[in-house]
């Protein structure tokens, strides 16, 4: 899974909503390389977001692959739901899965990318017995539930180990960095070994995407 390229995945929690199509279809134009997609429950985290039918309705609007971010109680039993909304893929929290191992295992087997989540207080060795199935570890830096939160220093240090595990192992999974990302850390993230770029306010609360997006990709 992992590539060269380095990924900008703007999230449409801060998108503007009441033209959810425009947006989407702007940002892929500005240049995105996934659409980012927080599913919330109002119960893992206290906000609720997107569900399946919206999901549905975004694949077909969408000229990039879809980034579904569950982040909800008992992910498991969502996993063929999201599947079948189009999700390409597909990101549940280590803190929310008894049974990560299959939890990976079920996303694998729809032939969809499998990524697992961290929160900042989690410690990356949990990951340590699915890493080499993993296709992509998302990096929580901000604690999850909103957009526009500011960037948790210390989870420079989690970057840093998953990328030297992933170095001493040949591991292929990419690192995911999302909360509080912007033009102002994105060198720093880029250097320590991020492959994907979460940006929810930084893209959206912008004029004009292009650009943006744009001096994101000179920075990384
Ligand atoms: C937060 C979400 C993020 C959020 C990031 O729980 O997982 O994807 O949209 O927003 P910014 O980029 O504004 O911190
Ligand atoms: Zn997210």
């Amino acid at each position: 899974m992992k590539t060269d390229r380095k990924l900008i995945a703007p999230s449409i929690l801060s998108a503007d909503f009441l033209h959810l199509e425009e947006e989407i279809v702007n940002v892929c134009t500005a240049g995105a390389d996934l659409i980012h997609i927080d599913v919330m429950d109002g119960h893992f985290v206290k906000n609720l977001t997107f569900g399946p039918f919206i999901i549905k309705q975004i694949k077909k609007i969408s000229s990039v692959e879809l980034d579904v971010h569950l982040m909800i109680e008992k992910p498991d039993d969502w996993i063929d739901v999201y599947a079948d909304a189009g999700a390409d893929y597909i990101t549940v929290h280590s803190e929310a899965c008894i049974h990560l191992h299959r939890a990976v295992q079920h996303i694998k087997q729809l032939g969809l990318k499998a990524c697992v989540s961290l929160n900042p207080a989690t410690h990356p060795s949990v990951i340590e017995y699915v890493a080499k199935d993993l296709d992509m570890v998302l990096v929580m830096s901000v604690n999850p539930g909103f957009g526009g939160q500011q960037y948790i220093d210390s989870v420079n240090n989690k970057i840093r180990y998953l990328n030297d595990l992933r170095k001493q192992n040949l591991y292929k999974y990419l690192i995911e960095v999302d909360g509080g990302v912007n033009a102002d850390n994105i060198k720093t993230l880029s250097k320590l070994g991020v492959d994907v770029f979460v940006a929810g306010s930084a893209i959206f609360k912008e004029k004009d995407y292009n650009e943006t997006i744009k001096r994101f990709r000179s920075l990384m």
